[in-house]
């Protein structure tokens, strides 16, 4: 592979073309639009965990012909990783002197920044999702934008407010059919939730009120141009750009490739058997920064099409190991509405896990193959590999692949059955089969972007015999129980043949105890509580089989109503706060709801704070 034999490395930032020099493979996105000063991108935490260095990346994506738009966190992009693309960084997406843009505006104006160091990041993740959105997201999808974007001052209520005004509303709302039309004849706005303040009865008086209460406030003070026509779009150039090869260096040493085939990827692993594979860096990165590991040779295999291929068909799905996480979830979703519904139990169990993996920046970028070839002891999606009886396809140097089952992978703390000069291909998971059922598990300290104290994958194949069912196979396997994902392989025996009633439950809990041992001052910690886990979610698996099979055989087990909550999936609860201002008139701002000065700018902030780095 020639060096950059095609042409120069670029992008564009906000808009505005950059050539990319030699020199850069160890800077960061985030240093380099600092170093441009574009200092609204912030550096909080540095580990992908804050969100308040969230940017929009533009794409051209080949196969479906079109641009995909998505936030990642700067800090943990590597420069060269964005090549080829466009950034929108908080400074490109409106400004005070001419124009806000009307995410900007409502956020300033229900009061949702405070000290304002995270603004743009939430300002950016809400925008991000309203560019890649063909209709306007629900309140849900909002909510699960922001997960991975923290706030210390504002208590979140203010920005959930500020942004949900962008949510699509129900029109039948409208209407005044709606079951929501309160007894006196008016309605409920769809956009306050709250009955119509205009006591107007007819859609089209309804309608205007609501126009009214939300007109476009994002006139520039300047010429009155809307903020919309200042949309930075897509730079033609990067449309017509063919895909190259890349190679270039960095400080101490470090060069970068861009392989852009399997075989020129195969040949660079041939030639550098100990260089660094990344995707989505969201642990390399964290490895070379934090834990100051060095890695002299990187190559990034995001470009890659055979490692980014999608083949679904009658056996199941087989997928890439550069597929993004957030694709792989796109995925799930799509084929759960089109297959049989028997067929996806282990499709929706990762659609549930993938929901509380990280948040939305992290899974932007971060790939299954990142994650798998980790070998994390807490991974989320490893347990459910393993349990969902997926296999992993291996390619070495010389191109010849093989197969191995998920539950075989992994050997120990972060190693796996893969030599130095082989890399992982692609996963296949098959449909599951009438009667088997898989599930997720997660307990962590929060429910949105963090790390599992203990997760799990199960799954049960059942076989009816005249009035019962049985087991004929059987997946039981923890995360965060031991140096690997573990499967209880005791468990596992004990279920095979048994009958599936409460005396399997009442038995499987006892060798669970022996089969997942933590001892004493294992690290983690919290051993008690990771013990009582472990059963607790298999106690939650067998109630939510049986509840399950009694859709189809209610003959099986019942038990008590007050157990359904262990079955029910956890939604992401829409929050809702109210704030009441009391307004003490004394001829001052003071006890008044004002928007406080600065709001305006930290909204597009391109201030720097004095503590900040460079
Ligand atoms: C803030 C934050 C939150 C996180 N939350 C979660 C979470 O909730 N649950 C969870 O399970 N994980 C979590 N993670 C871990 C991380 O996101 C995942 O492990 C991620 O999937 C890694 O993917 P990547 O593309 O970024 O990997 P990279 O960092 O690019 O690579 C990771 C490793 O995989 C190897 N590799 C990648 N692809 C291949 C391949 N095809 N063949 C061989 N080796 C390969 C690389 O060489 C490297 O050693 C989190 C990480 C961060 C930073
Ligand atoms: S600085 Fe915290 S996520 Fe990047
Ligand atoms: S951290 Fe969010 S406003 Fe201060």
């Amino acid at each position: 592979m020639e060096q950059n034999e095609f042409m120069e490395a670029i992008m564009y930032v906000n808009g505005v073309r950059r050539v990319l020099p030699d020199g850069l493979a160890h800077m960061t996105l985030l240093e380099y639009l600092r170093d441009l000063g574009l200092t609204g991108t912030k550096l909080g935490c540095g580990e992908g965990g804050c969100g308040s260095c969230t940017v929009m990346v533009s794409s051209y994506d080949r196969e479906s012909k079109t641009c995909v738009h998505y936030a990642v966190n700067a800090c943990l992009a590597p420069l060269y990783s964005v090549e080829g693309m466009h950034v929108i960084s908080i400074e490109g997406v409106g400004h005070r002197k001419l124009g806000l843009h009307p995410l900007q505006e409502s956020l300033a104006s229900s009061h949702g920044s405070q000290c304002g160091f995270c603004t743009p990041g939430f300002v950016m993740s809400m925008y991000a999702l309203l560019r890649s959105s063909k209709n306007s997201p629900s309140e849900e999808e909002i909510e699960e934008c922001l997960a991975g974007n923290l706030c210390r001052c504002t208590g979140y209520r203010p920005i959930i407010d500020a942004f949900r005004v962008f949510a699509k509303s129900d029109d039948a709302l409208y209407s005044g059919l709606s079951s929501l039309s309160l007894q006196d004849g008016s309605n409920i706005c769809p956009s306050t939730g709250k009955p119509c303040s205009c006591g107007s009865k007819t859609t089209s008086e309804a309608a205007t009120c609501n126009e009214d209460r939300f007109q476009s406030i994002s006139y520039s003070d300047i010429d009155g141009a809307k903020y919309t026509d200042k949309e930075l779009i897509f730079p033609p150039e990067l449309l017509l750009r063919k895909l190259a090869p890349l190679k270039l260096g960095g400080n101490e040493g470090i060069t970068w490739y861009r392989p852009v085939s399997l075989q020129n990827l195969l040949e660079l692993k041939a030639n550098f058997p100990d260089a660094k594979l990344l995707v989505g860096n969201t642990e390399v990165g964290i490895e070379m920064r934090l834990k100051r590991l060095q890695y002299p040779v990187l190559i990034s295999a995001a470009q890659v099409p055979e490692l980014n291929a999608l083949n679904v068909n009658d056996n199941g799905i087989e997928v890439g190991s550069a597929l993004r996480l957030s694709e792989l979830l796109r995925l799930f979703r799509k084929v759960v509405k089109e297959r049989p519904a028997h067929e996806t139990s282990a499709c929706k169990a990762f659609i549930e896990q993938l929901k509380w993996f990280a948040g939305t920046q992290i899974r932007n970028v971060a790939c299954i193959g990142g994650n798998i070839c980790t070998a994390s002891p807490i991974s989320d999606l490893n347990p459910l590999w393993m349990a969902s009886r997926a296999e992993f396809r291996i390619i070495n140097c010389n191109g010849d692949a093989r197969s191995i089952p998920a539950k075989d992978f992994f050997l120990g703390y972060r190693k796996v059955d893969m030599g130095s000069n082989e890399i992982l291909l692609s996963v296949f998971l098959p449909w599951t089969r009438p009667l088997e059922y898989v599930k997720e598990f997660k307990q962590a300290h929060r429910r949105d972007d963090d790390i599992a104290i203990v997760n799990g994958g199960m799954r049960v194949f059942l076989e009816e015999k005249g009035q019962q069912l049985f087991v004929s196979d059987a997946s039981i396997v923890y995360g965060g129980v031991a140096p690997l994902s573990l499967r209880a392989r005791n468990t596992e025996e004990l279920l095979i043949g048994k009958n599936w009633n409460k005396c399997l439950l009442q038995d499987a809990l006892k060798v669970i105890q022996s089969d997942v041992l933590i001892k004493e001052g294992a690290p983690g910690g919290m051993v008690e509580f990771r013990k009582s886990l472990t059963l607790s979610f298999f106690f939650k698996f067998f109630l939510w089989v049986t509840h399950h099979v009694n859709n189809v055989n209610p003959t099986i087990e019942t038990f008590p109503p007050s157990h359904m909550s262990a079955v029910q999936l956890v939604p992401r609860f829409s929050r809702i706060g109210k704030q009441d201002y009391e307004t003490v008139k004394q001829g001052t701002s003071v006890g008044l709801p004002e928007v406080h000065l600065s709001a305006r700018m930290q909204v597009f902030w391109s201030i720097c704070w004095l503590a900040e780095g460079p």
